[in-house]
């Protein structure tokens, strides 16, 4: 009996695993290198960070504390900048977001036991202590080997303060601020080649109408001074996702002050800030309009370059995404206002899709911030006490690192549309370009949650000889790393890839990560 139980058993099995596979195909496509049209560089900053006071995103993501029994130093976990090291990260940018914006420099530097506390008021109301400040940040920073970008208060401060914490960290002489800079610690100006003029500044930020914001930012301008002491990139605070009038209004009356505009673009899956759908234990209808939300980025980046491309031709002013990823409903049990989500393999191919499109408008787009670094949104890195987690999306960074500052190379893609539940979207999403190392590389995002691809690539007079790459994949859409478990979404080497004549075949699992290396 026991016997025919297990016989039985074993064909409802196979029946079901025949019932699920029933959709899946291999889906035939093509793509043409254009090796000899070389575009504009992929600036390394398109790869940055953001890590806002919020939730667990500094304090115990970052800042543990110099007497902390997790490994640290003077106060930052080792395990988490050793990540970060792995990563390249070109930047990061801090203190905020919304936090930003309400923000005083002057809480947090000095004797740190004497920094005042304050309430957080955009992130659940938490008590900010101020032990993290100025010189932590930058010592994180520097012990990264990231760049910072700081984000200036605009929005209930004043030119004074902007300026005043701007002579503090850049000062070379001996006025007062660099001396109290000496006195706290750092002999040397600090570097500071980014600064955000304000965040969200038509929300959080202060709720401001372009006209207003514009004039804004050319009085803080007229006191920002830039110089040899602050050479610093000046950011204006841009666009909620389409609003192309923001990006318009600001750039026409305040464009010839500024380096670069931001623009923030979250993906909700449903679209809904009121119910935007869940981190984990999502369907196969939720995976194709999670894509369906963030491939919106494409037609984003055209529809705000075309507003720069007529207000700033000679393509002086560069777009920052300085906020972007996905933004689920919080972990059940976990604090509303700090934001804190999984990240499944499908945010790791999700990343992909991202850096595919922004490959795409490199010469607009000079820096992306992915929201955020660590226990927030869409972060590389998970905590809990000593234990840390690399995320998909972690991953994903990881497999594109050889994509900075290398220069973009078209990739005509025909991709086949794929329809999931009511959502129709392209299969995947691709792009090119020749690496620092002199070869070429190819990013490739399967968002087909069943059918894998079988991608045809004629290498345009490339002559390539090997092809080897790395893979993300798993088998099941919501696939993450927990804590204290070998990760099940991490790279393996790949091996679908074959070179034939001026041709190159990669056989692209489905819902997957592939770049490969053609030389
Ligand atoms: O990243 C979380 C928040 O999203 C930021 O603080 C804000 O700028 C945006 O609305």
């Amino acid at each position: 009996m026991a016997k025919a139980k297990t016989i039985l058993g074993a064909a409802a099995i196979a029946l079901l695993a025949i019932a699920t596979n029933a959709q899946a195909a291999e889906l035939a496509a093509t793509a043409a290198l254009k090796a000899d049209q070389p575009g504009a560089p992929i600036s390394r900053y398109v790869y940055g960070q953001f890590s806002e006071h919020l939730g667990a995103g500094v304090y115990d993501g970052v800042w543990v504390g110099p007497d902390s029994k997790i490994p640290n130093v003077r106060g930052i976990r080792s395990d988490v900048v050793g990540a970060l090291k792995d990563l390249k990260v070109p930047v990061i940018r801090w203190p905020g977001g919304c936090f930003a914006d309400e923000y005083r420099w002057r809480d947090g530097v000095g004797e740190r036991s004497k920094r005042p506390s304050r309430k957080n008021n955009w992130w659940g109301g938490s008590p900010e202590s101020n032990a993290f400040g100025t010189h932590e940040f930058m010592d994180f920073a520097e012990q990264v080997g990231a760049d910072p970008y700081l984000s200036i208060n605009v929005g209930s401060s004043d030119p004074t303060e902007m300026r005043e914490w701007i002579e503090y960290m850049t000062s070379p002489g001996d006025d007062t601020l660099a001396q109290e800079r000496r006195a706290n610690g750092r002999d040397k100006p600090f570097k500071v080649p980014f600064i955000g003029i304000g965040n969200e500044s038509w929300g959080c930020g202060g709720e401001m109408t372009p006209e207003y914001y514009a004039n804004e930012y050319r009085r803080f301008s007229a006191f920002f001074h830039k110089n040899n002491d602050n050479p610093a990139v000046r950011v204006g605070s841009g666009a909620n996702a389409f609003d192309t009038n923001w990006t318009d209004v600001v750039t026409k009356n305040a464009g010839r002050f500024m380096d670069a505009i931001s623009l923030h673009y979250y993906t909700l899956p449903t679209g809904k800030w009121d119910k935007k759908g869940a981190a984990t234990g999502f369907d196969k209808a939720a995976w194709g309009q999670t894509f369906a939300q963030t491939l919106r980025m494409e037609d984003l980046l055209t529809q705000h370059i075309a507003v720069l491309d007529k207000n700033d031709p000679d393509k002086r002013i560069g777009l920052f995404v300085d906020e972007w990823g996905t933004w689920y409903d919080v972990e059940p049990g976990t604090n509303p206002g700090h934001l804190y989500q999984l990240n499944t393999l499908r945010d790791g191919v999700l990343a992909a899709a991202n850096f595919n499109i922004f490959h795409h408008h490199t010469d607009r787009v000079k820096m992306t911030n992915i929201a955020q670094t660590i226990n927030v949104l869409q972060a590389m890195i998970l905590t809990k006490g000593d234990q840390i987690v690399l995320t998909p999306t972690y991953y994903a960074f990881k497999m594109y690192t050889p994509f900075q500052d290398a220069t973009a190379v078209p990739l005509e893609v025909q991709a086949p549309k794929i329809t999931i539940g009511a959502t129709t979207i392209p299969a995947f999403n691709a792009s090119a370009a020749k690496g620092k190392d002199g070869k070429t590389y190819i990013g490739v995002a399967n968002m087909s949650p069943d059918d894998s691809i079988k991608l045809s690539v004629s290498l345009g007079g490339l002559k390539a000889r090997s092809v080897s790459g790395q893979l993300l994949t798993a088998d099941k859409m919501d696939a993450f790393n927990a804590f204290g478990a070998k990760p099940v979404v991490a790279p393996v080497p790949y091996k679908g890839g074959r070179l034939v004549g001026d041709k190159l075949t990669l056989d692209i699992p489905a819902k997957s990560v592939v770049v490969v290396a053609v030389e």
